[in-house]
């Protein structure tokens, strides 16, 4: 965003524009805290109450899972993506207690799929519950492994092409996860990235500033990647649309 003085803009837009900044830059009274709150306020106008994301929050944290899993604005931006590509089918590559894939299989339609693959048996475990409490266990399947072996399976198995392909798990696999992505995808899949951007650089992620080289140059989407504030502080992700003939 433009600060003062913005070209083709009538002084009272301006003025908006640059209420709470000084020459472009955050005031000293923008905090973490703020865009924490505002984006709390957020989640309470669009997404809560959500008795059932809550209970699932509350089980992982029980479970002493750790609390990584997506904001409940960005869990209703997951689900409202699936809804706009009318997906059907949704493979998750980090499933942690099932917030994020809960989110996105409540998108699907009654005969839809969503495989989340997760490595770690305990979260699996918690995630199964918190799928199962969701109403969503005939939907959802969590399966247990090294999410490179299950990819590696779901591509001989033949259970793609995804509509939608969210990558969530250890950063420095990206990459090769991506790869796979493109092989499990056809034309128009979607595919995100999370926590391609962390607390100011992209380096702050193992990685992550080779994955976005990876999908700027990869001819067979057309990317983008936006940085986000609020509860889980600075993050990012990356969006891409299959556009070539998979
Ligand atoms: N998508 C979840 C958060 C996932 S956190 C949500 O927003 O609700 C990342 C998860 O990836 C963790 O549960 C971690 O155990 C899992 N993970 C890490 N390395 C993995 C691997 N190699 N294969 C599969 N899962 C992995
Ligand atoms: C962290 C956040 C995430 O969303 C994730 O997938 C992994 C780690 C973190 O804050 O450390
Ligand atoms: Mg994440």
């Amino acid at each position: 965003m433009l600060a003062g003085g913005a070209i083709n803009c009538p002084p009272e837009a301006s003025a908006l524009m640059v209420s709470g900044r000084k020459n472009g830059m955050p005031e000293a009274g923008v905090t973490e805290a703020k865009w924490a709150e505002l984006d709390r306020t957020i989640a309470d106008l669009f997404v809560n109450p959500d008795p059932v994301l809550h209970t699932a929050m509350q089980e992982s944290e029980k479970a002493g899972l750790p609390e990584i899993e997506v904001s409940p604005s960005y869990g209703k931006l997951l689900f409202l993506l699936a809804k706009m590509i009318g997906a059907r089918k949704i493979l998750e590559i980090g499933t942690l207690g099932g917030y994020s894939t809960i989110s996105m299989a409540r998108a699907l339609p009654q005969d839809g799929r969503l495989i989340s693959l997760e490595y770690d048996p305990k979260h699996a475990e918690v995630a199964r519950k918190n799928i199962e409490r969701a109403g969503l266990s005939n939907i959802v399947e969590v399966r247990i492994g090294k999410a490179l072996d299950s990819l590696s399976k779901i591509h001989t198995a033949g259970e793609g092409p995804f509509d939608l392909i969210f990558l969530d798990a250890d950063k420095p696999n990206n990459p090769a996860y991506f790869e796979w992505a493109l092989k499990l995808s056809r034309k128009g899949s979607v595919i995100v990235a999370d926590n391609v951007v962390r607390y100011q650089e992209v380096a702050g992620i193992a990685g992550a500033k080779t994955f976005l080289e990876v999908i700027a140059k990869e001819k067979r989407v057309s990317a983008t990647a936006i940085q986000t504030v609020g509860m889980k502080g600075h993050d990012g992700f990356a969006l891409a649309v299959v556009t070539a003939d998979i």
